[in-house]
């Protein structure tokens, strides 16, 4: 009965409409990312995951171009069929050697990367434990695998600890950077612990690679151990799109056997494929990028940090936490008419009376973009109060 379908539809999204939750994508007009315009208005982005500024550099899409002039603009098929190339072999190499692991298997997304993982890996039986605040790409995963899942409060390792059960193949997965709240987990006491109990782990690090540490990279640089699985994603700081989950070599062979989402889909192509290292030398060596985005943090933090939806972090995420639903979006829209473009993020994405701005920085944002986002977000706090508990 196609009518249940029909019906179904449209309560769905009349009840997202009456919540005041419906979303919508807008199509963003010309613009190098920092700078955007829709509907006729310009808007400086501070939404975006382009930490690094790669996404706009005219050097990476110089490269780009000379790739798919080189080696066209698909592959063409799955990579156990004929979809993967030397450069998918050249990327895997300096990747693994980067960060220190046997092998990289590349997806075409992080989400796709998180849930193959989770899927091919778990069985009936298993514990699989997950910071609360992970990504819904590997809630979703854990909540359908056959695995018993269980949350653990934020960054709470004793919670953690308390959850091992003897004698159970267990998996501990946590985010290095969380995408809403912009803390630092604590990675290296969590592999540690991990380690002490036999519990295998795996770090999302979709928001740390390239950003964290002097040299980019990302969760590592904060340890001295390694997790049995890292997860990069290319679409934050490499500027691009897709994933690699490091991993050890009999991990890359069960990979390439079970992973759905690897085995039956298109691989990306030679050409991005080839972007993506050149995103990677980017990273490796345009120090300034990262010392550009600390200078722009350190700005930001002396203008608003006064303030009280204001949250340190040491990430290029600064939630402006208001806690309530109302005036957040009041806010969001206040600084729209000011030309700036921020996210307003609300339950259920985030806990009941945390509302926020989800502020992002890049490397291409200029001190007046901050200076303009400052002095916004300061006359607003005059009319528009932070309930945030
Ligand atoms: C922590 C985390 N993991 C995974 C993903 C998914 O990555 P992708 O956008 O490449 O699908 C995201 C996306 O924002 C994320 O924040």
């Amino acid at each position: 009965m196609k009518q249940a379908f029909d019906s179904r539809i449209e309560q769905a999204i009349s009840l997202r409409q009456q919540q005041g939750l419906l979303r919508r994508t807008q199509a963003i007009g010309d613009g190098n990312h920092r700078k955007f315009a829709l509907n006729g208005e310009r808007f400086i982005n501070f939404s975006s995951n382009d930490y690094l500024g790669l996404a706009a550099s005219e050097e990476l899409a110089l490269a780009y171009q000379q790739a798919i002039a080189k080696y066209g603009s698909g592959s063409g098929a799955s990579p156990l069929v004929t979809g993967y190339s030397t450069s998918h072999a050249n990327l895997d190499s300096a990747l693994s050697e980067w960060l220190g692991y046997d092998n990289a298997i590349f997806f075409s997304s992080g989400f796709a990367a998180n849930q193959a993982l989770l899927f091919s890996l778990l069985e009936k039986g298993d514990l699989l434990l997950q910071d609360r605040l992970n990504h819904a790409s590997l809630m979703e995963a854990g909540m359908l695998s056959p695995a018993t899942m269980k949350r653990y409060r934020h960054g709470d390792l004793s919670h953690l600890a308390s959850l091992f059960v003897p004698s159970t193949p267990t998996f501990a997965v946590t985010e290095s950077v969380f995408s809403m709240d912009g803390d630092i987990a604590p990675v290296d006491e969590f592999i540690q612990q991990c380690q002490l109990a036999n519990v295998m782990t795996m770090v999302d690090d979709a928001h740390g690679i390239g950003v964290l540490g002097d040299d980019g990279l990302g969760a590592l640089s904060q340890c001295q151990r390694k997790p049995d699985i890292l997860v990069v994603t290319f679409g934050k700081a490499f500027g691009l799109n897709g994933a690699a989950v490091l991993c050890s070599k009999a991990m890359s062979e069960y990979l390439t056997q079970f992973a759905r989402h690897y085995i039956y889909s298109t691989a990306f192509s030679a050409a991005h494929a080839s972007a993506l290292l050149t995103a990677l030398t980017m990273i490796q060596t345009q120090v300034w990028r990262r010392e550009k985005l600390s200078e722009l943090g350190a700005m930001f933090r002396e203008g608003v940090a006064h303030l009280p939806a204001y949250v340190e972090t040491q990430t290029p995420i600064k939630p402006w936490v208001m806690g309530d639903e109302v005036n957040t979006l009041a806010l969001c829209s206040e600084l729209k008419s000011n030309g700036i473009w921020t996210t307003a993020i609300r339950p259920p994405t985030v806990a009941k009376d945390t509302a926020r701005l989800r502020i992002t920085l890049s490397a291409t944002h200029t001190s007046s973009d901050i200076s303009a986002l400052v002095n916004c977000l300061e006359e607003s706090a005059k009319e528009l109060p932070c309930q945030k508990r």
